[in-house]
């Protein structure tokens, strides 16, 4: 396969620490969202956002004007859990960033891991997308092996939202939320690539020494489905946000 011929560097910001990470990460988080009416955004799950979340929900709690307004768009979602499943992503969501803010249900828009046709499931959430896109802030964690959203490795760069199957490598980092690889899921609903790369703008937050080898290789290695991180050098305006442990590997 040949690359893309056009690449593009993102804007990288280094944090010192975990704190000034937080800090930096809610600030680009408020500023590209303040000037929009009704933006639509898509936020991610794990714990690289909880320090963002964290600053939101306690510096900025009294900005109503950002919050009646903000549509939040689900990122991905485990496929097959009940509804009151302590594992949900978009139960997480709630408790660590939307109900502490007060995002409107109406303007929450989840996938349904219980959905029972999933094909169905799919059509839905793309569909809305279509109608509500483009993303106007898409905020991205990266995966140990490059993933974005559960677009796992060899996902197509313009990929449409469905149902993954999880790598190994990511039921192991899940096995660190749930206790154990038996209690993740196999399968992921996750929107594309290619939905994900027309949002306006895009954050890409990565802190950890763990993560500096993937973000090393997102930032510098070749580009192509199998790191999918990469697909972010496809297009301009993304900015990456990392603490110093993460860009650890980056060369200055
Ligand atoms: P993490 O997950 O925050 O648990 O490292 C990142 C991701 O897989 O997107």
């Amino acid at each position: 396969m040949t690359g893309p011929s056009a690449l593009f560097v993102p804007d990288v910001r280094i944090a010192a620490d975990q704190a000034a990470f937080s800090e930096l990460s809610a600030a680009f988080f408020i500023a590209s969202i303040e000037k929009l009416k009704a933006p639509l955004v898509v936020l991610p799950t794990g714990n690289t956002p909880l320090g963002m979340y964290d600053v939101l929900a306690t510096q900025y709690a009294g900005r109503r004007d950002l919050w009646d307004n903000m549509r939040f768009l689900a990122l991905d979602e485990y496929a097959g859990l009940a509804r009151n499943d302590s594992r949900l992503f978009s139960g997480w969501l709630c408790r660590v960033f939307l109900d502490r803010v007060g995002i409107p249900a109406a303007n929450r828009t989840f996938f349904q891991s219980d959905a029972a046709n999933r094909a169905q499931e799919i059509v839905r959430m793309e569909t809305f997308l279509n109608d509500n896109g483009p993303v106007d802030l898409a905020v991205l964690g990266l995966g140990a092996n490059g993933h974005l959203g559960m677009n796992e490795p060899g996902s197509p760069f313009d990929g449409s939202t469905r149902l993954i199957t999880l790598t190994p490598e990511t039921i192991k980092s899940g096995a660190a939320y749930w206790g154990s690889e038996a209690a993740v899921p196999r399968e992921a609903y996750s929107l594309g690539l290619g939905g994900l790369l027309k949002a306006k703008e895009i954050m890409l937050l990565v802190n950890g020494a763990a993560k500096a080898g993937i973000l090393a290789e997102t930032l510098n290695g070749a580009v192509g489905p199998a790191i999918p991180a990469t697909c972010l050098r496809t297009r301009g305006g993304v900015r990456v946000i990392a603490d110093r442990d993460a860009a650890g590997k980056l060369t200055p």
